[in-house]
């Protein structure tokens, strides 16, 4: 049972820092699953909303801003926006990243970016799970690295997911936990993909998904797990 700490350890630290992801590592997590964003001079920027508005000083859409410019805004006083790359090196292959992939655009330079990582510093495919609501942006990994593994998000449907799953030949489902249950998570299983559900918190919702086997959890605080 893999332990996957959403945005980070989120119930420790401001989500998506650098902080964040260090408390992960402490806590032993298995992987940390983090959200991205381009900068409008085509960074990989970690945050979960479109808008610098609800985590830091400043306001605005990340794409109106350069990396500079988004380094000078603060979060909780002291922290920096990070960016994938920066998170990278923190992990230093000592758990998997689940890289989210926010918006349309940002496929091709988080590929870029997996695949630098994997030629020039001894990452292997197995540190890395990009995942995404938005499946053409996943059909676009796919196409660009069909090596990558990639995990499908779904609120909504198990079965469209698992459709779509077995198109692109995907590593992953990862449901909202509420659509999961004995059954579902065993025919996503027998059909040769893992299930990651999120976001699991309290222990009655981890003890739940634990009873149906899943493959993994992602969870604000992966030390309950
Ligand atoms: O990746 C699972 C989960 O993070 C998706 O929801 O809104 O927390 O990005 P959200
Ligand atoms: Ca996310």
């Amino acid at each position: 049972m893999l332990k996957i700490a959403h945005r980070g350890a989120k119930a420790y630290e401001p989500e998506n820092t650098l902080k964040a992801f260090q408390k992960a590592l402490d806590l032993h997590a298995d992987g940390i699953e983090l959200d991205v964003h381009l900068s409008t001079d085509g960074h990989i920027i970690v945050m979960h909303d479109e808008t610098i508005d609800k985590m830091t000083n400043g306001k605005g859409e990340i794409n109106t801003y350069t990396l500079a410019e988004l380094k000078s805004f603060l979060i909780a006083d002291k922290f920096q926006i990070p960016t994938l790359n920066e998170v990278f090196n923190l992990v230093d292959k000592k758990c998997f990243i689940n890289v989210e992939l926010k918006n349309a655009d940002t496929s091709t330079q988080v590929v870029s970016l997996i695949e630098e990582y994997i030629k020039e510093k001894d990452w292997k495919y197995e540190h890395f799970i990009v995942s995404s609501f938005d499946w053409n942006s996943l059909k676009e990994v796919q196409n660009l690295n069909p090596n990558i593994p990639i995990g499908v998000l779904t609120e909504e449907n198990i079965d469209t997911a698992l459709a779509f799953a077995e198109n692109i030949k995907a590593y992953a489902i990862h449901p909202d936990f509420q659509l999961l249950n004995n059954e579902n998570t065993k025919t996503i299983q027998e059909k040769g993909f893992k299930v990651f559900p999120w976001t699991v918190n309290s222990e009655e919702e981890i003890q739940k998904v634990k009873s149906y086997n899943v493959n993994g959890i992602i969870s604000d605080n992966p030390d309950k797990i």
